[in-house]
């Protein structure tokens, strides 16, 4: 299956067969914008760590953030901008058609948000958050999704930002000639400005990591590496007996920043999976939930703040079914009321076999002075999948007993 074209974030691409490997599977999980979600645990998160960033790190004078947030990035990159960039070896395992979706030659799905710091910083963007979803063709288990989503973050310093106003008789300086690359250390950088890059790098991390984790959370740096970072760094977590690895991080590579035009500013950059923290965070078992449209998933955590601590409580296996039921409340009657004695009604008729109710539809008829609500009830086992006869067997009770109670009219 290989279409002529593909359309994405306003732009048409048009394939090539020979590198085209995107299922039409995998074009449908592009049109969820999961982060978009109120309701979704990755939206939370998102929001958790942008509001932790704007409030740990402002302009001078301390009124503004200094990080943009970018959101709105086209998904669909170049090579250059997912790979070349960065400094990517041409032979990296990466690059490959079996890692990355390819639409053509030189069009791919961005396998990391890092696919947007070339771009970012030659527009000047000096500090900003990339979040979004990445594509890489992986297996499919409890942790591994052929679409996830990462939150990148780039810091770029001036030697007054990094090291403070100058004061006679100290002379700071970002950069040294003639230098060598050490495993601490670019061979561009002056050893003290290398060591307070990785210093400030750390600590933003770790207070980040303090904020999701709790302040007395364990925490370890582990070296790494990328292709784009010099030195790099691994930051874990020690949660749930185990440890766990939270985002890779490193100073820029000078020749990246000197490409994108910013080469009179050092700096580092982060980059760390969503999915990862929610699922410890939260509590959420695999991977696959984040996908899930079913309301006992979202229902946990639709209308929920940033920072309330959430644990999620697994639902059954066991399809949904729904009905609603819709009536004209007796004149005069309370609706609020109404609404919490509909509640109970309908819990103590169905049980355990009503999993939620909402209402969904309320509004007030001038002419008659009548009002009406809609309710929809959502019905699952936890036992054994519902027949449509068993539950139209309780809705009828509760539709019963709403007339016998109440004297409603059933609309
Ligand atoms: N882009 C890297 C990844 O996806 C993570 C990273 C981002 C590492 C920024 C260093 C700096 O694995």
């Amino acid at each position: 299956w290989v279409p002529e074209k593909l359309e994405l974030d306003g732009k048409t691409y048009i394939s090539e067969e020979k590198y085209w490997n995107i299922s039409p599977n995998l074009i449908k999980l592009t049109e969820r914008r999961l982060l978009f979600d109120e309701a979704n645990p990755l939206n939370l998160l998102k929001r958790r760590i942008v509001n932790h960033m704007h409030k740990k790190h402002r302009k001078p004078g301390n009124r503004s953030p200094i990080f943009a947030v970018c959101e709105d990035q086209r998904r669909i990159v170049s090579v250059f901008e997912n790979f070349d960039s960065l400094l990517t070896p041409l032979d990296h395992v990466s690059r490959r058609t079996s890692d990355t979706y390819y639409v053509n030659r030189e069009y791919c799905l961005r396998a990391h948000t890092s696919a947007h710091q070339h771009s970012l910083i030659k527009q000047g963007f000096d500090n900003f958050l990339v979040v979004g979803d990445v594509y890489r063709r992986d297996e499919i288990d409890r942790n591994h999704f052929p679409c996830f989503h990462q939150m990148e973050g780039v810091r770029l310093y001036s030697a007054d930002e990094l090291f403070g106003t100058p004061q006679p008789g100290k002379d700071f300086k970002l950069f040294e000639t003639n230098g060598e690359r050490t495993k601490e250390k670019q061979e561009f950088h002056a050893f003290d400005a290398a060591k307070v890059l990785e210093l400030k790098l750390k600590e933003t991390l770790e207070d980040l990591c303090r904020e999701l984790f709790g302040e007395k959370a364990q925490m370890r740096w582990v070296d790494a590496y990328f292709p784009f970072t010099h030195p790099s760094f691994e930051l874990e977590v020690f949660f749930g007996e185990k440890w766990l690895e939270v985002l890779g991080c490193g100073v820029i590579e000078q020749k990246l920043l000197e490409s994108a035009g910013a080469g009179s500013k050092v700096g580092w950059a982060f980059g760390l999976g969503l999915e990862r923290l929610a699922m410890v965070l939260y509590g959420i078992p695999d991977i696959r939930l984040f996908w899930s449209t079913d309301t006992g998933f979202l229902h946990q955590f639709q209308g929920k703040q940033p920072g309330d601590s959430i644990q999620y409580v697994p639902i059954s296996v066991h399809p949904q079914l729904y009905m609603d039921i819709s009536f004209w409340l007796p004149e005069n009657h309370d609706s609020t009321h109404m609404k919490s004695d509909a509640y109970d009604l309908i819990r103590n008729i169905g049980g355990d076999l009503v999993e939620q109710v909402e209402i969904i539809d309320e509004f007030y008829n001038p002419k008659t002075n009548l009002t009406s609500h809609c309710y929809r009830i959502i019905y699952r086992s936890n036992e054994r999948v519902l027949t449509k006869e068993e539950v139209n067997v309780v809705h009828g009770k509760i539709t019963e007993e709403f007339i016998r109670l109440y004297n409603v009219k059933i609309r």
